[in-house]
């Protein structure tokens, strides 16, 4: 079978990676793809339009097309494809909306009566600073659209939520934005399998979301990740699945919706209770390098599962390991970041996976080409070691002024050991 993986990330190589385990799988293409993906699928190049993937799926005649990031997505990739007859992996455009729209998503939790923070959108500005003066801060500010992970800001200082508010208000074309509590707490990323009817759910993972140790600076991407997580509770868990699993896939239904593929499920843990922050409409980045390496499943089998409606008789298994990753980012990221900047990645400890994000090859040296560069990942039989093992390799990688986290998994209290 021949599967094209459609993005450029650390996300895309996880997939890719996971996909190339599977026995059906007979050549992995991966559009655009980066360096480190071209060492282990056929990279193509092509710009990120729906027309020139459909394209290319047709031309290198591929069987099956597993969309990564969300922009194709909220762009109507799945609906394009199924029109021609072909085999697509992830949400159509109408579902995409979840994370499209963070008006949308939240009039839907609204609507369905999903446990979720209380909340007010806004395309005026004076209305919109006239309610960040009735509630105060901290407050969150979340950009209605897409904004590769950097559109929310949390605001501990009014000036700050009113440049935030500013920012996204003053857009020429002109925007949207929702003003939301700040709910104090820890986030966990619950990550489903859904195909239409019945869900899957992966293991929990946690996200280090800001720039700087102990969760300072602006809003990245995603910093690291570690996987699994035991935040929940098993009566959390209960409470999850039944208040917010079972009845968002109710009042998609309801609603006319349908929903195949990955639900990235944004949780925030209180001390009394657990609520959605967001929806996503693809896996993680980088979660899925922490999650996709503890699957024991064949990864193929379970995307034909959701796209052919028989998830429910899928199994999925994991390992009982634990995996942790720590993102290498280009000096200066997530704001404006150095290019060019030349890695040597030595031979690394087995249990070590350097997951390639932004790179590229320039006249046969590896280099940096984005802000999040390396995602270095290793895996081992419990938290503390794999977190240990992805450290070590990071300090043994050569990547002058290299930025990233020395705090990833501290937050946690309570790991699967
Ligand atoms: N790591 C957060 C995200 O993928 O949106």
């Amino acid at each position: 079978m021949r599967v094209m993986v459609v993005g450029s990330g650390g996300r895309e190589h996880a997939i890719v990676l996971a996909l190339k385990k599977s026995k059906r799988v007979t050549e992995v293409f991966c559009a655009p793809g980066n360096a480190g993906i071209a060492q282990v699928a056929s990279c193509l190049a092509t710009d990120a339009s729906v027309s020139s993937l459909l394209a290319l799926a047709k031309e290198q005649a591929i069987d099956l097309t597993v969309v990564g990031p969300e922009g194709p997505l909220v762009a109507g990739i799945v609906d394009a494809f199924e029109a021609e007859g072909l085999q697509i992996f992830g949400p159509n455009k109408k579902a995409s909306q979840l994370e499209g729209s963070k008006v949308f998503c939240k009039s839907f939790l609204e609507r369905h009566v999903i446990p979720t923070a209380k909340h007010q959108s806004f395309k005026d500005e004076l209305l919109a600073l006239e309610y960040l003066e009735k509630v105060g801060v901290p407050i969150v500010i979340k950009d209605s659209n897409l904004a590769a992970g950097k559109g929310v800001t949390v605001a501990t200082e009014k000036e700050q939520a009113r440049s935030a508010i500013e920012n996204i208000l003053s857009a020429p074309e002109g925007g949207e934005l929702v003003i939301e509590d700040y709910l104090p707490g820890q986030e966990v990323s619950f990550l489903i399998f859904v195909d239409g009817e019945s869900y899957a759910p992966m293991l929990l993972a946690q996200d280090y979301k800001q720039a700087f140790d102990g969760d300072r600076g602006d809003m990245t991407g995603g910093m690291g990740t570690i996987a699994p997580v035991s935040l929940l509770s098993d009566a959390q868990y209960d409470y999850v699945r039944r208040e917010i699993i079972e009845k968002t896939l109710a009042g998609l239904k309801k609603d006319d919706i349908l929903y195949k593929g990955v639900l990235f499920i944004g949780l925030m843990v209180t001390e009394s209770d657990v609520k959605v922050l967001e929806f996503n409409c693809r896996f993680g980045d980088p979660e899925t390098q922490v999650v996709l390496p503890l699957l024991k499943t064949d990864l193929l089998e379970i995307m034909e599962a959701v796209i052919e409606g028989r998830l429910a008789e899928t199994r999925l298994e994991w390992s009982d390991e634990a995996a942790a990753c720590i993102i290498m980012a280009a000096p200066g990221y997530p704001g404006s970041y150095k290019k060019d900047i030349p890695i040597t990645v030595p031979e690394l400890a087995k249990n070590v996976t350097v997951i390639h994000a932004g790179t590229r090859l320039k006249e046969g040296q590896l280099v940096s080409s984005g802000g999040r560069v390396l995602g270095v990942t290793a895996v081992a039989d419990n938290l503390d070691r794999a977190i240990a093992s992805a450290y070590e390799a990071v300090e043994d990688i050569e990547f002058p002024e290299a930025h990233y986290r020395r705090d990833i998994g501290s937050r946690l209290q309570k790991t699967k050991n």
